[in-house]
């Protein structure tokens, strides 16, 4: 038997930056001004440069320590620097990066089976690509080709990605307005309102597409009655059920996918985020109900490349407590992700509910998808919590939203909780 490679087991710190020509920039001002030199400008940014993480931590470049609660935007569901994740990925980088789908490939053949073994029922196909948007793009492409229908019902509050044709379908006209004209046949309904899904339905229609939680715009999670409602409406009028499960997959809402929680069955499902341990990789899953897809009708040169499938095989397998064994010690948490994330979630949200602030107006979620709706605005909240070492998300301009690696220990969340009931008390 061969040694474990106990090189991967050691603290992150340990790892050394590669040589540069350049001086590297190590203090966080250093950092801040040399970024903010070439920038793009069309993130707001906040004054912290971040340079380390382990499991549910984070540390900027002047060592302070953070307990993340972004989450890497729902990137992180299974923690940083996850040893059989830097373990893949060394070894698959070493082995091959770079084979586009022209040719056939191990670790994409391994994922698509993984894959399609986790999915809902139905789901037996998959387009593999790099990103939420472009997930949503193929959605939208399937859909329209499947169909020869031109139409997109989508929810109002719902947020899609912001490349032309997901951001037709996204809602928010801040993130609209600027680039209108959008691309034409996309409509919106309130959220949870089957009697306007009914009225907007028509024999135009390719899809519908919706979020089961509405993470970006609010922390709403779907009813069951509109989700089967939906459902059967597109099978009765002829369209197709779009999922978006970029948010609320890979067991953010305690269960795999959360359409689980309510035996959905879309046609199209879009997934991304987490799926290949913070890689940048997305897919849309496909049902029968789509029809054959011919060459060329799609396609992307880093779609299903080597490296991000093997960290998806990877993700799937920790994210399921199938840890090897060589690193199963090396690493805190081997429970199932979702089964955690449904139980962390349950108790996060009681201890949330019982902050006696009448800042609070509800708190919301599912599982590890949370929602502090505030009577404030919840910017100056964040900055606050960000002084006691807690870093989370909004979720439009009054929602506190809370979306932690799903393996953040308990005692932290404990520690997250009595930072929101401190920056949330009357007279803070
Ligand atoms: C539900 C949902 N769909 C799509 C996207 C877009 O994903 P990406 O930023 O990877 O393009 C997001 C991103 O936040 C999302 O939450």
């Amino acid at each position: 038997m061969t040694a474990p490679n106990l090189q991967f087991l050691i603290p992150n710190t340990q790892y050394p930056i590669p040589n540069t020509e350049y001086p590297i920039p190590n203090t966080s001002s250093a950092i801040i001004a040399a970024e903010s030199a070439h920038t793009s400008g069309v993130y707001p940014k906040r004054p912290l440069a971040i340079v380390r993480g382990q499991g549910a931590y984070v540390w900027d470049a002047d060592g302070r320590e953070y307990i993340d609660c972004v989450g890497g935007q729902g990137a992180a569901n299974l923690g940083h620097a996850h040893p059989a994740i830097i373990q893949t990925i060394s070894a698959q980088a070493a082995r091959l990066i770079s084979c586009p789908e022209i040719f056939y490939n191990d670790q994409r053949a391994r994922l698509l089976a993984k894959l399609i073994e986790v999915a809902p029922a139905g789901l037996e196909r998959a387009f593999l690509c790099n990103s939420g948007a472009e997930a949503v793009e193929a959605a939208i492409k399937f859909a329209r080709l499947s169909t020869g229908r031109p139409g997109v019902v989508a929810a109002m509050r719902g947020f899609h990605g912001r490349t032309m044709g997901a951001l037709s379908a996204t809602w928010s006209p801040q993130y609209r307005g600027p680039f209108e004209p959008l691309v034409p046949g996309f409509s919106h309904v309130p959220f949870n309102d089957l009697t306007a899904l009914e009225g907007a339905v028509t024999g135009d229609t390719a899809a519908v597409l919706l979020e089961v939680v509405q993470g970006e715009g609010g922390v709403h999670p779907a009813q069951a009655e509109f989700l089967h409602g939906a459902q059967a409406l597109c099978r009765e009028r002829g369209a197709l059920l779009i999922l978006d499960e970029i948010q609320t997959g890979y067991g953010r809402t305690g269960k795999f996918f959360a359409s689980q929680h309510f035996g959905i069955e879309p046609d199209l499902m879009t997934v991304a985020k987490s799926m290949a341990g913070g890689l940048p990789m997305g897919a849309c899953l496909i049902g029968p109900r789509v029809g054959a897809l011919p060459p060329m009708v799609h396609g992307s040169t880093f779609g299903g490349n080597p490296l991000a499938c093997a960290a998806a095989i990877a993700t799937l397998d920790a994210m399921r407590g199938h840890v090897p064994g060589t690193f199963r010690s090396a690493w805190h948490v081997t429970e199932a992700l979702p089964d955690r994330a449904a139980r962390l979630g349950s108790h996060l949200m009681a201890r949330l509910a019982a902050i006696q602030s009448p800042l609070i107006r509800e708190v919301r979620g599912l599982g590890l998808l949370v929602g502090v709706d505030l009577r404030v605005k919840v910017t100056p909240i964040l900055q606050k919590l960000q002084t006691l070492g807690i870093l989370a998300l909004p979720a439009g301009s009054t929602v506190l939203r809370l979306l932690p690696p799903l393996v953040i220990e308990e005692g932290d969340l404990e520690r997250v909780v009595d930072a929101v009931e401190t920056v949330l008390a009357p007279g803070k």
